[in-house]
C-alpha cells in the first residue's frame, strides 16, 4: 500500500484504573438476602465486589482512572481530542457522564460523549475510538468504561444483588504509524435478548414515578439462565472472530481479558477456544461483575501485575444487555512498566467533579448497604489502587 493512503494505527498509551476502598463480600450479603458464601463462590466465582462511597459517583471514578491512564501515556489531559465513556449507569441522562468527566480531567478540547452497549460497553468504545483514529480525526481519544451499579439492585432479589459491583477503568489510545496496536474488531448485537437483562423504569417508556418505584422497575432485572447460555455461546465466538480478522489464532494470542460476570462463563470461553484457564486473566472474584468497567479494570490490573509485555497479542472480550457483545485484538506496544507510576501519581482526593449550585444532597448509597454497613462485622479494608511503595509525594502531581 502507497504511504500516503496508510491509516494511522490505535495503540494502547495508557491505562488506569479505580475501585472504591468499601469492600461488600458474600458474608455481608448473608445478612441481607437468603445465600451463602459458598452459593455465590460454586455458582459465580465471586467473593467480594466494591461499593461507592456516598461522595462518588460515576463521573468520579471515570475521572480518577482518566487521570491515571493519562498520566501513564505521558500526556497532557488537553492532548485528548475525544473522550468515550461507557456506561449503563451515567451520573444522570443528561448532561453525559463524559463531559462531566472531561470537566474533572481539566481537558477543554475534546469532544466528548456516553456510549450505551452494557456490558459490551468498553469494547465498543474502544472500536469507535480506533476508527477515529483510523480515520485521522482523533489522535489521542480516551477510552472509559465507569459503573456505579450498586445502586440499581434489588437488595431483595438474591440472584441479581449478588453479583454487581462498582468502579472504572480507562485506556488512552495513541494514533501511531508503528506496527501493531489495535488490529481485529468484531461487534456484534442480537436484540432477540433485549428482555433479557434490562432496567424497566426511567426512560421515555416509563417514565420514573411514585408507582414504577413502588413495583421496583427501577432496578436492574435479569434473567440468568437465559443470560448465561447467551454469554457462553457467545463469548468465545466473538473473541474468534476478532482473532481471524486479526490474522492469527487462538494460540497465538497471549492473554484473553474477558468480561468479568462469571468463573463459569469464563471456564466456558476457554474450553470453547481450546485454551488453558492460565491465558484467561481473571479479577471477579474480588471486584464482581462491573459491567462496562470490568475489560478495563481487568486490563489495568494485568498490565501492572505483569501478565502482559511488549509485542504480546491480547484479546479483550465482553457480552452484555442488548444482547451485545464485542472482542478486539491488540498487539501491546507500551511499555507495562508505566502504569504503576502513573496509578500512584493520582490520588482519588485530587479529583473533583463539579456539583450544581442548587444541588440539594442525599446520601445516596441505599438504605439497605447503609444499615449492613453500620452494622459490626462490615469490612472496612484500605484502598488497594495505591500502589504499596510509591512515594506520599508523587499523589498530587497531575494537578499540580
Ligand atoms: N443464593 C442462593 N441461592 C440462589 C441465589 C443466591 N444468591 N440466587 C439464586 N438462587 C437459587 C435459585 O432460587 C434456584 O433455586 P431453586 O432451584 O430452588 O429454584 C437455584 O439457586 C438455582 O438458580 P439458578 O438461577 O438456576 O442458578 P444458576 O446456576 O443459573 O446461577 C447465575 C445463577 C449466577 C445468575 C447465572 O445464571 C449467571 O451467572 N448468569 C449470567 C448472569 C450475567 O452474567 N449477567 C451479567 C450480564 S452483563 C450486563 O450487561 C449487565
Amino acid at each position: 500500500m502507497n504511504d500516503a493512503v496508510r491509516q494511522p494505527r490505535a495503540h494502547v498509551t495508557g491505562w488506569g484504573r479505580y475501585a472504591p476502598a468499601q469492600v461488600l463480600t458474600n458474608k455481608d450479603l448473608e445478612r441481607m438476602v437468603d445465600t451463602s458464601d459458598e452459593w455465590i463462590v460454586s455458582r459465580t466465582g465471586i467473593r467480594e465486589r466494591r461499593v461507592a462511597a456516598a461522595h462518588e459517583t460515576t463521573a468520579s471514578m471515570a475521572a480518577v482512572a482518566s487521570l491515571r491512564a493519562i498520566r501513564t501515556a505521558g500526556i497532557d489531559p488537553d492532548d485528548i481530542d475525544l473522550i468515550l465513556l461507557a456506561t449503563l449507569t451515567p451520573d444522570y441522562w443528561m448532561p453525559s457522564t463524559a463531559a462531566l468527566v472531561k470537566e474533572a480531567i481539566g481537558n477543554t478540547r475534546a469532544a466528548a460523549m456516553d456510549i450505551a452497549a452494557a456490558c459490551s460497553g468498553f469494547v465498543y468504545a474502544f472500536a469507535t475510538a480506533q476508527a477515529y483514529i483510523a480515520s485521522g480525526i482523533a489522535k489521542h481519544v480516551l477510552v472509559i468504561g465507569a459503573e456505579l451499579l450498586t445502586r440499581f439492585l434489588d437488595y431483595t432479589d438474591r440472584s441479581t444483588c449478588i453479583l454487581f459491583g462498582d468502579g472504572a477503568g480507562a485506556v488512552v489510545l495513541s494514533a501511531s504509524d508503528e506496527p501493531g496496536g489495535a488490529l481485529g474488531i468484531e461487534l456484534t448485537t442480537a436484540p432477540q435478548g433485549a428482555y433479557m437483562i434490562w432496567l424497566p423504569a426511567g426512560g421515555a417508556k416509563s417514565p420514573p414515578s411514585a408507582e414504577t418505584i413502588a413495583r421496583g422497575e427501577h432496578f436492574i432485572r435479569m434473567e440468568g439462565k437465559e443470560t448465561y447460555r447467551f454469554a457462553t455461546k457467545t463469548m468465545a465466538t466473538t473473541a474468534l472472530e476478532s482473532v481471524r480478522k486479526s490474522g492469527l489464532q487462538a494460540s497465538d494470542i497471549d492473554l484473553f481479558i474477558p468480561h468479568q460476570a462469571n468463573i463459569r462463563i469464563v471456564e466456558a470461553v476457554a474450553k470453547g477456544l481450546d485454551l488453558p484457564m492460565d491465558k484467561m486473566y481473571v479479577n471477579l472474584d474480588r471486584y464482581g461483575n462491573t459491567s462496562a468497567a470490568s475489560v478495563p479494570i481487568a486490563l489495568a490490573e494485568a498490565v501492572n501485575e505483569g501478565r502482559v509485555k511488549i509485542g504480546d497479542r491480547i484479546v479483550m472480550v465482553a457480552f452484555g444487555a442488548g444482547f451485545t457483545s464485542g472482542a478486539v485484538t491488540v498487539e501491546w506496544t507500551a511499555d507495562p512498566a508505566r502504569g504503576r507510576a502513573g496509578d500512584a501519581a493520582v490520588s482519588a482526593d485530587d479529583v473533583q467533579v463539579r456539583l450544581p449550585v442548587d444541588w440539594d444532597s442525599v446520601d445516596p448509597i441505599p438504605p439497605a448497604l447503609v444499615e449492613l454497613m453500620a452494622r459490626p462485622g462490615s469490612v472496612e479494608v484500605p484502598l488497594d489502587d495505591v500502589v504499596p511503595g510509591e512515594p506520599e509525594s508523587a499523589h498530587s502531581e497531575v494537578h499540580a
